[in-house]
Parts: C-alpha cells; sequence; structure tokens
C-alpha cells in the first residue's frame, strides 16, 4: 500500500531505509492532478527502480504573479489512487512551507536553455523549475528521475542542470501521451470549455502537420514555422505565444531542421495557456 507523506523528514527516512536495503530509488516529479501522462513516467520508474518516489506539489515558485497559481486543479485522494495502483511507493505532498521557509533565499538559475520559449514568455519560471527540482533531488536522492517530452524545454533544462552541478541523477525522458483525438494529455485541459476543448486540437493536428511537411522533406526553419503559424491561425480561438525551431538539447533557435531538432509551441485557448511538439533526430520524425 501506497505510503502518502508532508514532510521532508519523513520522506528521507522512508528513502534511508531502503537505501539500507540495497534498493535503488526513482523520483517522479509533478504538480498532482494526475493524468496517464503523468502515469507513463511513474509506470517507467516503477519498471527500472525498486522503490518510486512521486512528489506531488503545486510549486508557487514557478508561477508568474498573473498565472494559475490559485485556480491550479489539486486532487491528492485522486492522485494517491492513481500512484498506488500503478505500483509507486511514496507520495511526497509538503504544504508550500515545508518546502520554502520564511528565510528562503537560495535559487538555482539558468541562462542558455532558458532563454527562448516558455523562457522568454514566462521569466521566472525556469529559475522556480530548477530551484524546486534541485530540492526535491536533494530531499530524494534518487538513482534516476522522470520527466516528460511534453515539456522538452524542462527537460532539455533539468539535464542541464544535472550536468552543471554534478548531480548524480540519470534524467529519463519519456514521450508525450495524447488523448484519443490528438490532444496531449494536461491538467491545464480541465480549464477549457467544451468549445475551446475542441478548438485546442489545432495544437496537435499543427504537430501532426510539421511532423509531414519534415518527412516530406522539408528542412528550412523559417518556411516550417510559417506553415504552422498559418494553420493555427485558422482557428478562430487560438492565439500564438510562439512557434519555434530549436536545437534539442540547448535550446538555441535553428535555421534548418537538421540534426536533433525540437519544434515547440505554446498556444492560448481562451485564456489557457497550452504547450506542444514534435522531435526530429537524426533518425528521423
Ligand atoms: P507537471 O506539469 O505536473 O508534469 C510532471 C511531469 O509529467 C513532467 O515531467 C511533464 O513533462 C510530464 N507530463 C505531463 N503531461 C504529459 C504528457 N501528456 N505526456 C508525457 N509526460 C507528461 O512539469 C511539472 O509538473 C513541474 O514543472 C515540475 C517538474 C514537477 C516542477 O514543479
Amino acid at each position: 500500500m501506497i505510503k502518502v507523506v508532508h514532510t521532508i523528514k519523513e520522506t528521507r527516512d522512508a528513502v534511508n531505509a531502503w537505501r539500507k536495503e540495497g534498493l535503488t530509488v526513482g523520483l517522479v516529479p509533478t504538480m498532482g492532478f494526475l493524468h496517464e501522462g503523468h502515469q507513463s513516467l511513474i509506470k517507467r520508474a516503477v519498471a527500472e527502480c525498486d522503490r518510486v518516489v512521486v512528489s506531488d506539489f503545486v510549486n508557487p515558485m514557478q508561477f508568474g504573479p498573473t498565472e494559475d497559481l490559485e485556480s491550479y486543479p489539486r486532487d491528492l485522494q485522486a492522485d494517491t489512487k492513481l500512484c498506488d495502483e500503478t505500483g509507486a511507493h511514496l507520495i511526497f505532498n509538503p504544504e508550500p512551507e515545508e518546502m520554502y521557509d520564511k528565510g528562503f533565499c537560495s535559487f538555482v538559475d539558468m541562462t542558455g536553455p532558458t532563454a527562448e520559449l516558455c523562457g522568454k514568455s514566462r521569466p521566472i519560471h525556469f529559475r522556480g523549475v530548477c530551484t524546486v527540482v534541485c530540492k526535491l533531488f536533494n530531499i530524494v536522492g534518487p538513482d534516476r528521475a522522470y520527466f516528460g517530452q511534453k515539456d522538452a524545454q524542462q527537460l532539455a533544462v533539468i539535464k542541464r542542470m544535472v550536468k552543471d552541478l554534478n548531480m548524480p541523477i540519470e534524467i529519463v525522458g519519456c514521450p508525450i501521451i495524447r488523448e484519443s483525438d490528438g490532444l496531449a494529455k494536461s491538467s491545464r485541459n480541465t480549464y477549457l470549455s467544451p468549445e475551446e476543448r475542441k478548438a485546442a486540437l489545432i495544437l496537435s493536428k499543427t504537430v501532426f502537420m510539421g511532423e509531414k511537411l519534415v518527412r516530406e522533406g522539408l528542412t528550412d526553419a523559417k518556411k516550417l514555422v510559417e506553415l504552422m503559424k498559418k494553420n493555427i491561425e485558422t482557428e478562430p480561438l487560438a492565439r500564438i505565444d510562439y512557434v519555434e525551431v530549436v536545437d534539442m538539447d540547448d535550446i538555441s533557435i535553428k535555421d534548418t531542421v537538421t540534426g536533433d531538432t525540437l519544434i515547440a509551441m505554446a498556444v492560448y485557448i481562451g485564456k489557457t495557456r497550452l504547450i506542444d511538439n514534435f522531435i526530429v533526430s537524426d533518425k528521423g520524425v
């Protein structure tokens, strides 16, 4: 039976006991309201590690002042059920005060891969992500940690942080899980009205269109972005934040779709900001 703990001490005690038995530990960092996307990460962790910790924490530090911290959906009971059924062993669900006490003033900040895409539209976002993930790594001390390609820039940023700061943790990237109609699963999809839910399909449709164009031989990044933007603009409820072609690892803007390339987009559907992407590697789309 899965255990839910709310303090750093309880988490450390549990992990220390496993370590004494020589067991390996996997960590799946989440902000809760878990769906099949999160579940795919947990499944992978359960397959590869003896014990799996899921952190379930809506991290205030990564939300901007006008963003959706207050309305972000939460359901610890449903999360616990999903984690239990998927075979995780511990949920770490701290209160913000447990993670950030009164005098908190240390941050993990990054230049490079945070400069473009979501880093541009959400200036303090990755400082909050890096800081909380670094804290989670220090609290749990996992052998491996699992992140989704749904947040491809976040995955690149965490890989860079681990490399730069010599954290002895293997970062495992997992593919995007989609609804049957194509929409990438996201806790934020719950914000969408029925009409917006239909309109949101423009993201995945544009991803699939982009993949097809690349498969057919298009390598000019400008042309690809232009065609993808045009397609998004056919949806009246959609407002483009960005569509960009970048290097998959350092997230620098690219002129051509060659080598490991990330084609990423953020689009507002009404007030809800959604992201989606696809990756082209040397092996193809
Ligand atoms: P959250 O949005 O809850 O996502 C937790 C993890 O689940 C991330 O690694 C994300 O990429 C992955 N994920 C979400 N939807 C997915 C999907 N449809 N397919 C595959 N993976 C998916 O990302 C965060 O939380 C936070 O920034 C966090 C890393 C926990 C730091 O607070």
